[in-house]
């Protein structure tokens, strides 16, 4: 018989108790996955907390960036997720070696990484962000210096129009995020006129135009909660809604649908995650990220610098 969802649960914490290891999530995860972990976050919150850990063994809930950002604030843990799969459409439109060469035609500027990066772009940068610290790390950078920033056009754009500075922006997106379709949400609205619409930076900017509140995973959460308004449309991937609904019971929450009027608003990359393969991995201790030293050494600079910019 397959077991039930409190046995998997159990199974997975006495594991966990086993190995030593904390289970963080993101919150694109499926339910289950984020009902099991210690700690759910966005990627800011995330990263903190892989910094913040005793435990000796991280199994990261998330995508390949995220986990490989873990590894990177913490050499010397274990560091496995449970699909090494799991990757990020808009890392994979930044390679390393034409990041290289675009950061070298303008050796002047100074260089903000979106966090949804590798491990080899992040080394070639002077500085990471993510969605939640964004515009207040690229107001901090003195007006007389230019920035390029990489790899989110969208949320580099937004980043422009909150901070006022031009920026020299990669041209790469979110597969996730380009796919929510404005029909569907003008539909949604017409349907509940009450209903705020929120979202995610790396929406289109034509999407965000509609948005009452944009801003990181976590962002949204809180607000739903601070906000008087009773039913939100979300625009963003649908698993921060599980979130919403535990904080917020009372509240209707309506996710967009894709392009074609089908739900492949979810990230194909973190849904490859499932409970099994979270036993499996806490089992067997694989798969493991394994980085290379020396752009593992080069990479924490600019996370570190982040990370002590945005307390
Ligand atoms: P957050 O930083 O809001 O968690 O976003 C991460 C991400 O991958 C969005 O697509
Ligand atoms: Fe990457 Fe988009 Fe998935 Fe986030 S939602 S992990 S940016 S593909």
């Amino acid at each position: 018989d397959p077991l039930t969802r409190d046995e998997v649960k159990n199974q997975i914490r006495l594991l966990c108790k086993e190995k030593n290891a904390v289970i963080l999530a993101h919150y694109y995860q499926d339910d289950l996955i984020q009902d099991i972990a210690h700690f759910i976050g966005d990627s800011l919150e995330l990263s903190r907390k892989a910094a913040e850990t005793e435990a000796e063994v991280i199994l990261f809930c998330g995508v390949h960036f995220m986990a490989e950002t873990a590894k990177i604030i913490c050499p010397d843990k274990k560091v496995i997720i449970p699909d090494m799969d799991a990757g990020c459409s808009l890392a994979d439109e930044c390679p390393e070696e034409d990041f290289k060469k675009f950061i070298n035609k303008y050796p002047d500027h100074y260089v903000i990484s979106y966090i949804n990066c590798s491990a080899a772009v992040k080394a070639q940068s002077d500085l990471i962000c993510t969605s939640s610290n964004a515009v207040d790390l690229v107001k901090r950078i003195p007006l007389n210096i230019p920035i390029i920033f990489a790899p989110d056009k969208n949320l580099g754009r937004w980043v422009e129009k909150q901070s006022g500075r031009k920026m020299k922006l990669w041209q790469g997106s979110c597969m996730v995020h380009e796919t929510f379709s404005e029909e569907s949400v003008i539909k949604l609205k017409l349907q509940h006129p009450k209903a705020e619409i929120i979202a995610h930076p790396e929406c289109t900017d034509q999407l965000l135009d509609y948005s009452d509140f944009i801003g990181s995973t976590s962002k949204l959460l809180s607000h739903v909660q601070i906000s008087p308004a009773e039913e939100f449309i979300v625009l963003t991937e649908p698993g921060i809604i599980h979130q919403m609904r535990i904080k917020e019971p009372k509240k209707k929450f309506f996710e967009v649908l894709g392009l074609d009027g089908c739900s492949c608003n979810s990230c194909p990359y973190m849904r490859l995650n499932t409970a099994e393969k979270v036993i499996k991995s806490l089992k067997e201790l694989t798969p493991e990220i394994i980085l290379d030293e020396e752009v593992q050494n080069k990479a924490l600079r600019p996370i570190k610098k982040m990370l002590s910019l945005s307390k």
